[in-house]
């Protein structure tokens, strides 16, 4: 007696958020001692999106989730479970997924948070996969959405010119057969030694707010920008290679390279090492800056508004951040 079916599970559609108001370079030349040339050299970003004040993680996940529901003509009630990929979850408490879940009317779904900053988003779509693919779920809403703007410091040059806010939700179904879409072999790693180089230290655990972290702006993200760029040029094309090479695959069979937005000379390199030309490779850092777990879905949704994706296509996602962690992950696109 078989229990439950073994599936494959695919990307069925994908939604959006991004607040309508925008931090230009320009903007940031106002606020702290940087230039547009500066910013532009160093990361490819022109501008960002962020949100009035008010305006939670939970409001755009919700937008992003109620978008691809419309889109794939699937009703909120019929969603089995909400994975929420941030690092500005509302509140600490409760998870960001039941709020959404509540917002959305996905009155039969259960959900949580995965927090791992920007490979988050590729670590939820892998985990939300495993559940359609055991064949429990048939309609898993996995989301990446960043409030960025409530845990950067806009006096510190080093990080405000870099990120931003929104995301997006994707709707993972089972799939009738591989050439309508599957996800692949995926390779994923975290190297904690790194920690410090990335992190928010104090409203945690080891270091609680007091006014003395409030005073040394310890509850913002503080970088070591050099560190997390080496470990960035190093990993993710690495992991790329490998995967590929586990799967008797080289770059040419590669037909979009979706990588993690985070700069654009990590996109480069790492593309120059797959040996991807640009137009395989999908960049719109320049549009919405490193939105941490938000930039693979927003990537999706500009690689379907450019025309880019056609069913059939074989997918390479790569990823790299805090943590320190990184992935790779293969999919075959079904619409
Ligand atoms: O999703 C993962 C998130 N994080 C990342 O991916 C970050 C990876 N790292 C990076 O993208 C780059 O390291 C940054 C964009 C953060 C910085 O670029 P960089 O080329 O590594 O610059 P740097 O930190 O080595 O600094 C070079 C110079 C320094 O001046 P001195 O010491 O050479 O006089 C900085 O003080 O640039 C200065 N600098 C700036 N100048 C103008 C640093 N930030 C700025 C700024 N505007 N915003």
């Amino acid at each position: 007696m078989t229990l439950r079916k073994p599936t494959l599970a695919r990307i069925s559609g994908v939604g959006v958020a991004v607040p309508p108001k925008l931090l230009t370079n320009q903007d940031l030349e106002k606020m702290v001692e940087t230039s547009d040339d500066w910013i532009v050299e160093r990361t490819g970003i022109k501008q960002r999106h962020l949100v009035e004040h008010g305006v939670t993680t939970s409001d755009l996940a919700a937008e992003a989730a109620l978008d691809v529901l419309k889109k794939t003509g699937v009703s909120p009630e019929d969603v089995e479970l909400i994975i929420v990929a941030t690092i500005t979850p509302d509140m600490h408490l409760p998870a960001t997924a039941c709020l959404v879940q509540h917002k959305i009317g996905a009155t039969r779904a259960w959900g949580f948070d995965l927090s791992i900053a920007c490979s988050g988003f590729l670590y939820a779509l892998q985990t939300g996969a495993q559940f359609v693919g055991n064949g429990v779920h048939k309609n898993v809403l996995v989301i990446g959405m960043e409030v960025m703007s409530s845990i950067i410091d806009y006096t510190d040059r080093a990080t405000c010119i870099i990120f931003g806010d929104g995301g997006g939700a994707c709707l993972l179904q089972p799939s009738p057969s591989e050439q309508e879409g599957c996800f692949g072999d995926f390779l994923f790693e975290v190297d904690g030694s790194g920690g410090d180089s990335l992190c928010v230290p104090a409203g945690g655990s080891k270091m609680p707010t007091s006014q003395e972290t409030l005073d040394k702006r310890l509850h913002f993200v503080k970088q070591d920008g050099r560190a997390v760029f080496k470990y960035a040029v190093r990993k993710m094309p690495e992991l790329c290679v490998n995967l590929l090479e586990r799967n008797n695959l080289t770059g040419s069979d590669i037909d979009l390279f979706i990588p993690h937005q985070a700069n654009l000379r990590i996109i480069t390199a790492s593309a120059e090492r797959l040996g991807l030309p640009m137009e395989k490779v999908l960049v719109n850092i320049n549009e919405y800056g490193n939105t941490t777990a938000g930039t693979l879905p927003l990537a999706l949704d500009s690689a379907l508004k450019r025309n880019l994706l056609k069913k059939g296509d074989l997918i390479l996602f790569a990823t790299m951040g805090a943590g320190l962690s990184a992935g790779a992950a293969l999919a075959r696109w079904g619409f």
